[in-house]
């Protein structure tokens, strides 16, 4: 059986399986937090300082080939010091998204990685269209709720999994207590690959949601169900579909996070050892 076959066949064992690898080449029998870079985000990473540990994610077993650029399919190892404190953060540089075709099981098995390789915590970042009007591009958002317009649950079978605090409160009194700047919104998750019509993006603002994006939602429930709290953090790369009558491309996504990564990694430095 290949290392993709036993992803579809019993996810939580390729996902155990993958964090024993990792144990095993990190030398770190647990990790404490982990953070998932979405597009525009990866340069943030920077701010933890160098890696003590860097493999391609595609050696480790039921990881998929990066298929998007400004998503470079790394997964690094950090140790993080803080008044005496050592946090170990495993670190996955870009994400494999529904729109891909792959299937629900590769979009999740970085997160159920984490959990396996030890995990409490898990931070999920992302790029987003901003439907509220009051956003500016290059604005990060703490994410409070969510809308799946999917049709998708990485979860099977009567797994009836309360969504109340998904996106931990303690954690986003935390992070806005660090900068009381941060606003919270609530992210609609977008299949994709196209962007939405101006149309969707009035039905998304009518019921209720502030960003648009493709990722962190599958994400952010899979790591709540195996016992994780999760942090989500968008940045606000465009203005979704309508709002100002632009078009909207993925390069422009990407500028907007290169334009914001220095912010964004001190944010998360500033953040990481407050949670744990
Ligand atoms: N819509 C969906 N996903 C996105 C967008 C958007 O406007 N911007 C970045 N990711």
């Amino acid at each position: 059986m290949s290392s993709h076959d036993i992803l579809y066949t019993d996810p939580l064992q390729a996902a155990h399986l993958a964090a024993r690898e990792i144990a095993q080449r990190t030398g770190v029998e647990n990790h404490d937090i982990a953070l998932v870079m979405g597009s525009g985000w990866v340069e943030a990473v920077d701010a933890l300082g160098m890696p003590r540990y860097e493999c391609n994610a595609q050696d480790i077993t039921g990881f998929l080939p990066p298929s998007v650029e400004g998503h470079s399919g790394k997964i690094r190892s950090y140790e993080i010091h803080d008044d005496g404190k050592i946090i170990r953060a495993l670190v996955f540089l870009g994400r494999t998204h529904l729109y891909e075709g792959k299937g629900i099981e590769p979009v999740v098995h970085s997160v159920r990685t984490a959990v396996k390789a030890g995990c409490k915590i898990v931070i999920l970042t992302n790029a987003c269209g901003g439907i509220n009007k009051s956003y500016a591009v290059g604005q990060p958002v703490i994410i409070r709720d969510h809308i799946s317009l999917t049709a998708t649950s990485p979860l099977i079978g009567a797994h009836f999994v309360d969504l109340t605090d998904l996106y931990s409160k303690r954690i986003r009194e935390i992070v806005k207590g660090a900068d009381s700047t941060l606003e919270e919104g609530v992210y609609v998750h977008w299949r994709g690959p196209t962007y939405e019509t101006p149309a969707e993006i009035l039905m998304m603002r009518t019921i209720g949601a502030d960003l648009v994006g493709m990722s962190t939602v599958p994400e952010a429930i899979a790591a709540h169900a195996l016992g994780a709290e999760v942090l989500g953090i968008s940045l606000v790369t465009n203005a979704a579909a309508g709002v100002t009558g632009e078009k909207l491309n993925h390069e422009e996504v990407i500028a907007a996070g290169k334009a914001a990564a220095a912010r964004m990694g001190a944010l998360l430095k500033g953040v990481i050892p407050k949670l744990l």
